[in-house]
Order: C-alpha cells, then sequence, then structure tokens
C-alpha cells in the first residue's frame, strides 16, 4: 500500500472533533490529505486540527458546523474549497444516539436522531456534490462516504430510531450512487458495531437508565458474549483503515457499497 495513498485529496469530514471522526481525520492527513474538520463543536475540532497541522504532512482547518442546517454544510463546502483549491471526498459521520424502547419514543427522539444522522446526510451528500458537479469531471472518482452501522441492517430492540435513521444512511447510499455516477461521483459507506467513543460511553449509560442493562459495562460484555465472532469490542484505529481506502483510489471501481467493521456481528 502506498502510505501516501491521500496525497492530493481533499476531504471534507464531519463530526471530527472527537471519537471516530477525529482519528479518521488524522489518519487521512497522516496519508497525504488535506482535511476540514466540521462539528458543531468548534474547539474541539480546532484541537484535532491542531494536532494535524504540527505533525507536518497533510494540512488541517477546523469549522463550526451544525450538520442540520443547509447553509452550514454549504459554508463547510466552501472553506474546504478556499483553502484548498477543490474538495474530492465528503465524509458524513457526524452523529448521535439516544435509545428509547418502542413505545417510549416521541417526538424530540425521533427528531433528535433522524435530523443529525439522516437528514444531515442527505444535506452533506447534495452541498457536497453540487460543488463536486460544478468542479467538472475528471479521470478519477470524487468520493462520498457515509457512516451507517450495524443498525444499518439489525434491527435492535432498544435503539429503534437509531436503526431507522442509519437503515437511512444505507438507503442514502444505494441511491446516492445511482443517481451521482453520471457525475462522476461514487458513494460507498462503512457500518462499524461497538466503538469505544464517547458515543459509546454516553450510550453504554443511557442504556442503565432506560433499565434496557442493569449496570454499565453490561452491553459491551452481552455484545461480544453473544454477537462478535472476533471476540472483543473496537476502537477507532480499528475503523481508520476502512475508512481511508474509501476515500482513495484504490476504491475507485466500487460504489453503493457500505462495508462492514464489525468483529462480524452482521454477516452477509
Ligand atoms: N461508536 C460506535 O460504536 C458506533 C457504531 C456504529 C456507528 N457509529 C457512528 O459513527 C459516527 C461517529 O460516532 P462516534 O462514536 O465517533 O461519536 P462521537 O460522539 O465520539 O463523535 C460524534 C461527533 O459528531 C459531532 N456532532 C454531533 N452532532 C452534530 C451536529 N449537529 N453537527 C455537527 N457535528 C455534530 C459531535 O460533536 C462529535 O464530535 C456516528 O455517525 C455514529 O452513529 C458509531
Amino acid at each position: 500500500m502506498d502510505p501516501q495513498r491521500l496525497k492530493g485529496k481533499n476531504i471534507l469530514i464531519t463530526g471530527a472533533a472527537r471519537g471516530m471522526g477525529a482519528t479518521n481525520a488524522e489518519h487521512f492527513a497522516e496519508q497525504g490529505a488535506n482535511v476540514c474538520l466540521g462539528d458543531i463543536d468548534l474547539d474541539g475540532a480546532n484541537e484535532t486540527a491542531e494536532r494535524i497541522n504540527n505533525r507536518g504532512n497533510g494540512r488541517a482547518i477546523a469549522v463550526k458546523l451544525d450538520v442540520t442546517k443547509r447553509e452550514d454544510n454549504a459554508a463547510a463546502v466552501s472553506a474546504t474549497v478556499d483553502a484548498f483549491g477543490m474538495i474530492n471526498v465528503g465524509v458524513f459521520n457526524a452523529g448521535l444516539n439516544k435509545p428509547r424502547f418502542f413505545m417510549d419514543i416521541d417526538e424530540d427522539n425521533w427528531n433528535l436522531i433522524m435530523n443529525v444522522n439522516t437528514k444531515a446526510m442527505w444535506l452533506g451528500m447534495q452541498e457536497t456534490a453540487k460543488q463536486m458537479i460544478a468542479q467538472g469531471s475528471q479521470d478519477y472518482p470524487y468520493k462520498l462516504i457515509n457512516v451507517g452501522s450495524i443498525a444499518s441492517r439489525k434491527p435492535l430492540i432498544d435503539v429503534t430510531v437509531y436503526c431507522t435513521s442509519k437503515y437511512g444512511c444505507l438507503a442514502l447510499t444505494h441511491c446516492g450512487a445511482v443517481a451521482l455516477a453520471e457525475h462522476n461521483i461514487t458513494v460507498n459507506g462503512y457500518a462499524p458495531g461497538v466503538v469505544v467513543t464517547p458515543l459509546w460511553e454516553q450510550l453504554d449509560k443511557d442504556l442503565v437508565d432506560i433499565g434496557f442493562k442493569e449496570r454499565q459495562g453490561q452491553a459491551y460484555e452481552d455484545i461480544v458474549a453473544n454477537e462478535l465472532k472476533i471476540k472483543r469490542v473496537s476502537y477507532p484505529d480499528d475503523i481508520k483503515g476502512t475508512a481511508a481506502f474509501l476515500a482513495s483510489p484504490e476504491s475507485d471501481y466500487m460504489t453503493g457499497q457500505m462495508i462492514h467493521i464489525d468483529g462480524g456481528w452482521c454477516i452477509q
């Protein structure tokens, strides 16, 4: 593998202040990419950008971005182009979870999760594709990369809305691939299982609060024991190679795929 396989790629990644987004952004830059880190948490995004710029390979900028707002998505795309000249790849990673049993779901829970995980992905894809189409065709494809989940393909009793939102990410990956192929834009995604990040640490607490688990840590143990074929949870470092592969020329002939990196939870 070329260790600089992302050289010359300019990548916008959302939700890059922490968790998998931050690790992926750092890994993209290590492989030569310039990265624009968009997050509602600008301080966190700035910290990630500073770490990247101190290392001195690919460059990084940070922008304040609420992914649920069209104008913020458009501004993040413009900031990427202003800083680096053009945009080659968009990674739609920002997301959240708030578990509820089916009969306890209310409009607030539904709107929160669906807006950030699904509606925002559509907005980000559309605003990024608009810019890519305006840039014109090139020899290699532009790429949109959607972050799905095990919940894109498995119904889970404690997180119906999250599942609905992530099945939606799978649909956006399929439909986007079909719709944007004529513009030389590919659309793929990756689907993690359990990744130790601030999102999962909060989820672990929330699962106790809603009465699904008796104590913190039990969800990890139950999933490892009952669901995973590789008998451990994962970390952002387990995910970053697949994200970089999807951003790189090595995946140029792929579109409409959602790759699972989930320890064998979802085997198809
Ligand atoms: N952690 C897991 O086990 C897991 C598993 C499968 C899929 N995922 C998905 O991976 C992605 C990243 O998750 P993570 O675990 O790294 O989460 P995280 O909570 O560690 O990071 C999420 C980031 O998104 C940002 N964000 C949230 N709402 C936003 C908004 N409205 N606008 C802009 N930024 C916003 C947060 O500030 C944060 O920096 C999410 O889409 C999540 O659903 C996570």
